[in-house]
């Protein structure tokens, strides 16, 4: 079996005590044991902090490479960095809290420094958007103080917006779901085993 790449993305504040992180590493685990992968990419956002978007970053974003200047490939290395990490990736672990009902900000930090116009996405003659980076399959693990199934309304938002993101502007269809929930009930243990008996 051809053998692949994860890059494998942190993005907890809570470091060894995080649900979010144990279940992705599972999921890291499970695919090694699996033979599916043999080079990991690990990533911890909280160590290494994607910057957030300010004007002349997002001026650099939509220049011309052929124009850009030495002070803007500066502040480009850190986005550079990150479609690098994903083009090399063959699949990608993403773990992330729940905060607030949204994904971690590092998290969206992240996704945010990753999609480029130009890069990860752009326009056919048609005017049609379309996707750069494809192929690759995406494995998001979402930790929860609550359980989804606990709320009366539908407050899915972390799974469909990644989802969106990725589809749209990056051209990642294949996004499958893991949950760890209920993480800050009285006696909580986590099951990784248990949530990823399917994988
Ligand atoms: C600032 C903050 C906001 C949170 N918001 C929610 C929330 O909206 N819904 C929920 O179910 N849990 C919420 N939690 C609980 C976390 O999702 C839970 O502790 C989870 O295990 C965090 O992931 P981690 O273990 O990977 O750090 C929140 C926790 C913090 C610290």
């Amino acid at each position: 079996m051809t053998k692949k790449t994860a890059l494998h993305i942190i993005s907890s504040a809570r470091g060894s005590e995080s649900f979010s992180k144990g279940l992705s590493s599972a999921i890291v685990d499970k695919l090694i044991g699996n033979q599916e992968i043999d080079v990991v990419v690990e990533r911890d956002l909280t160590k290494e902090t994607p910057p957030f978007l300010h004007s002349n970053l997002v001026g650099a974003f939509y220049k011309d490479p052929r124009f850009v200047e030495e002070e803007e490939r500066q502040l480009l290395k850190y986005a550079d960095s990150v479609v690098s990490d994903v083009s090399k990736a063959d699949i990608l672990i993403l773990g992330t809290p729940m905060y607030n009902l949204g994904m971690s900000a590092l998290l969206k930090a992240w996704i945010d420094q990753l999609v480029r116009y130009g890069i990860t996405y752009s326009y056919n003659e048609k005017g049609a958007r379309e996707g750069h980076l494809n192929g690759k399959k995406v494995y998001l693990a979402i930790a929860s103080g609550g359980r989804l199934q606990d709320w009366s309304g539908n407050y899915e938002f972390i799974a469909s917006h990644v989802k969106a993101v990725f589809d749209a502007y990056i051209g990642l269809t294949d996004v499958e779901i893991f949950r760890v929930e209920g993480t800050a009930m009285p006696g909580f243990q986590p099951d990784y085993q248990k949530i990823l008996e399917n994988l």
